[in-house]
């Protein structure tokens, strides 16, 4: 259902999310024809500023070439439904004005259905009082009200808890929804009609046929300028127990007895519960260091001297269930290495030896970003007059395949189905419980809490990890294969 008479409200518009991710996605939905019919956006925050400081900031992210006729005028559109309230994060009388400010918009809808969706891009320390505020001062009976939060949604177990419990004192479980962008984003989405409407595919997807699978998550940047929220944080919880965990869980979930939201997330909630949590043995952590010009993750100025926070993590899960007992799933997830890559790859076991010798294996592998594809490492003979396997790949690329398409944006895709009421991207609260409980113990361990915190190991920034990574993914069973084979990125851009 697409309902008209909306408002979108965004908390923490000054913000750097809503600069760089929110605001970018309702304009590429808006410039779509993807948002309800006569919307609004009214921007909320402490910074006060006038409409066209507020206008400044909502554009500084959309690509604005001024030769783009159609684009200008969309922009201009896109400010005049777009206004700022300023206010207090904990002040009933701040809230109130904004409730003045909607009921002056909707007093001119000419109904008296009036729906309004608040969009929390905000820190954690002020979820649970802005929450508050609005429903006591912006709730609305005369519609649909709709929530969307953001990560971090607590720092373990307990911590969670207490967050989703705040939460729901005062918007239900309908109403919310937790956002993790990787759920919007296209090949994520794509695993699940990829695992489920293949035959080729789902045949042989267990432990019979496949050895180990990896999921890698690079970025060639620090936390430059973030250092000092990251430091509580870290990379386990930044990427680890949100965005893998949730590719993770969409991999290796049963099918579903439809693709219905509720569904969708049963299967998921189940296979979390089989994953028991990560063992200390299982891990690999790391913290770069300054290499070729680049800064150390400890000289940002807003990191704690000494900080033992792992900027690099590889943790080996294992999922308890008929289908994967005793496969790894290696987690893997860094900042300031090589290249910026998300993917899964999964590595097939060897062919029965005998008539080969030392073949390649298959691997199927799932591109995330950049560049959708996916491909498989495949033995072929080597043609001409040879007797020689070659290891090739078939691909699916998308911008080969697919040229003509546009792929949204993993906000906007996500922000549509919040509108359209769509949850089966977002994040239900036992799928959380269940994610935090992998990884609190090893989070608890990391700070000290149980035990001497351990030290990362140190890599250059700019490297491909630690130099110890080799032989954790080997231990796992992981093998390079020895002809030499590179994935051709060249053709691909
Ligand atoms: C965020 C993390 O959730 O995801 C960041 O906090 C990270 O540290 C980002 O850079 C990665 O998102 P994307 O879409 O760029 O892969």
């Amino acid at each position: 259902e697409f309902r008209e008479n909306t408002v979108i409200v965004v908390l923490g518009a000054s913000g750097d999310l809503a600069k760089k991710k929110t605001f970018p996605a309702l304009f590429g939905l808006y410039r779509q024809g993807f948002l309800p019919n006569g919307v609004h956006i009214v921007g909320y925050a402490r910074t006060k500023m006038d409409e066209t400081e507020f206008h400044k900031r909502v554009v500084s992210h959309i690509s604005n070439s001024a030769d783009d006729q159609d684009l200008t005028s969309k922009v201009e559109e896109f400010k005049a439904l777009s206004t700022y309230v300023a206010g207090d994060y904990e002040d009933d009388k701040a809230f109130q004005l904004l409730n003045t400010r909607l009921e002056e918009i909707e007093s001119k809808y000419g109904s008296k259905e009036r729906n309004r969706l608040f969009y929390m891009a905000l820190p954690p320390s002020v979820f649970l009082p802005v929450a508050k505020g609005l429903k006591k001062n912006c709730y609305t009976t005369e519609g649909v009200v709709r929530v969307i939060v953001e990560k971090p949604f607590g720092k373990d177990t307990d911590s969670c808890r207490e967050l989703v419990k705040g939460l729901k004192e005062q918007f239900s479980e309908e109403e919310t929804f937790r956002i993790d962008h990787y759920l919007g984003k296209e090949m994520v989405k794509n695993m699940l009609v990829s695992r489920f409407a293949n035959v080729a595919l789902s045949t042989g997807f267990d432990k019979n046929s496949i050895s180990n699978v990896q999921i890698t998550f690079k970025e060639p940047f620090g936390t430059e300028g973030r250092g000092g929220y990251f430091d509580e944080f870290g990379i386990i919880r930044d990427v680890c127990q949100n965005h893998l965990i949730q590719v993770l869980s969409i991999l290796t979930m049963e099918r579903p007895v439809s693709f219905s939201a509720e569904d969708i997330r049963d299967e998921k909630v189940k296979v979390l519960r089989s994953i028991p949590p990560v063992e200390r043995a299982d891990t690999l952590l790391g913290q770069y260091v300054s290499a070729n010009g680049k800064p150390g993750y400890l000289e940002d100025d807003t990191v704690p001297k000494n900080s033992k926070c792992p900027t690099f993590a590889a943790l080996t899960l294992w999922v308890n269930t008929p289908r994967w007992e005793g496969v790894p799933f290696i987690l893997k997830a860094g900042k300031a290495l090589n290249e910026a890559k998300v993917e899964v790859r999964i590595q097939y076991k060897d062919v029965t030896q005998g008539i080969f010798k030392d073949i390649a294996r298959n691997e199927l592998v799932m591109r995330i970003q950049p560049s959708e594809a996916i491909y498989l490492k495949f033995n072929a003979k080597t043609p001409g007059l040879y007797s020689r396997a070659i290891p090739v790949e078939m691909d699916l690329t998308y911008k080969r395949r697919f040229a003509d398409s546009k792929i949204p944006e993993a906000y906007e895709a996500l922000i549509l189905d919040a509108l359209h009421g769509d949850k089966s991207n977002f994040v239900r609260d036992d799928e959380l419980e269940a994610a935090w409980k992998i990884f609190t113990p090893i989070l608890h361990w990391i700070e000290g809490k149980s035990g001497q915190a351990p030290r990362p190991v140190p890599y250059p920034y700019g490297s491909r990890g630690p130099k110890e990574l080799e032989a954790f993914i080997t231990k796992y069973g992981y093998k390079r294969a020895n002809a030499e084979y590179s994935w051709p990125v060249t053709n691909v851009a």
